[in-house]
């Protein structure tokens, strides 16, 4: 039996950290105390305008193949998983594989599942690695939401940031990954939305994010809760098995919510929400990497990581790291 498994992880962040009190110095009507109060969030990363989802990629992809000690030539799979594409076409995924030399026809596509989206294009990739057809695959997920973020609008503007993060699944003789679960249901798309397109060189519609926060806030916690114990139950494991859970990173309140609902120790879990605000498909790669670097995650242990976002979409992937 084939298994995938988890070979490097890496990440990027774009310039220096921006603070709740920078924000206020940029103009918009909020404050430190309510945005920590609410959120947990103290800092985000916000991309200069020269700067794109794929140039973040290719920074998180080197790291995470030098971390897996592969050459970009032995990828034969590229998933980017991002709301932020460089264009309508051609995918992310593809200019990514150009911009890494990898010119071995290996297949390369964007997935468009929102904060959900890398947990998709993990799965995606599994299944493929353990049908055999593919062996080595590069998921990403690459988002600057910055660029579409109406920052006349205090409610969403200070939850998002900018950044991604990168992993390696390669095929392998034991485990890797032990279940997988991913969910949508599309009558929720209106709260949490860009409900714009760009149609006769014109932008038609609304091309900023809006968001119902409370009802996201009620589904997020509600589907984070029951797709990680479906997870668990998939492999057969209990909560107490599981080391570290490293959900999507939206807001720390509805981590705790999370975690407290499935009787997770709050110190099990990796918060990183404070420093990065949500960067949506970035978000649990990000997590991971600098959990692996700082030394938290280690060979062997079980993580769950679980995503939440628009659509709505939701998922989750239990392994063994
Ligand atoms: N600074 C100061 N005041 C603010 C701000 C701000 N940035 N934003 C809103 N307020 C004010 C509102 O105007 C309102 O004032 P009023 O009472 O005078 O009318 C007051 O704060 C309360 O506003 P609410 O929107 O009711 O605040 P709430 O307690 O719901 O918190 C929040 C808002 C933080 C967005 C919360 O609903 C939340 O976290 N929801 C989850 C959303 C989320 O995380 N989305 C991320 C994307 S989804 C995903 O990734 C799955």
């Amino acid at each position: 039996m084939i298994h995938a498994r988890i070979a490097g992880t890496g990440s990027a962040l774009p310039g220096a950290p921006v603070s709740n009190d920078d924000l206020v110095a940029r103009g918009v009507d909020t404050s430190d105390e309510w945005i920590v109060g609410r959120t947990g969030i103290r800092t985000r990363h916000l991309a200069p305008a020269d700067v794109s989802a794929c140039d973040l990629a290719q920074q998180a992809a080197e790291r995470a193949l030098a971390s897996a000690g592969v050459q970009a030539q032995d990828i034969d799979l590229v998933i980017v998983a991002t709301s932020t594409p460089d264009y309508i076409f051609p995918s992310t995924a593809a200019l990514l594989q150009a911009r890494l030399g990898i010119h071995n026809g290996a297949a390369a596509f964007d997935v468009q599942a929102v904060c959900s989206g890398f947990v998709y294009g993990l799965t995606i990739a599994e299944k493929f690695i353990r049908s055999g057809s593919n062996r080595r695959a590069l998921v990403v997920g690459a988002e600057v939401f910055s660029r579409i973020l109406d920052w006349n609008d205090r409610g969403t503007c200070v939850l998002f940031g900018d950044g991604a993060g990168a992993v390696v699944l390669e095929a392998a003789d034991a485990p890797g990954v032990l279940a997988t679960a991913l969910h949508a249901d599309g009558a929720h798309h209106g709260i949490l939305c860009v409900p714009g397109s760009v149609s006769g060189g014109q932008v038609t519609g609304d091309p900023f994010l809006r968001m119902d926060g409370q009802a996201v806030f009620k589904f997020a916690v509600r589907v984070l809760g029951e797709v990680a114990q479906e997870v668990i139950a998939g492999a057969g494991l209990s909560i107490d098995d599981i080391d570290w859970l490293i959900p999507h990173q939206a807001n720390v309140r509805i981590l705790q919510a999370t975690a407290k609902r499935l009787g997770m120790p709050a110190e099990r879990v990796i918060t990183t929400v404070d420093q990065h605000g949500n960067t949506s498909a970035a978000s649990i790669p990000l997590a991971l990497d600098l959990a692996v670097r700082d030394g938290r995650v280690q060979r062997g242990q079980k993580l769950i990581l679980e995503g939440v976002g628009g659509g709505f979409t939701w998922g989750a992937v239990l392994l063994q790291f």
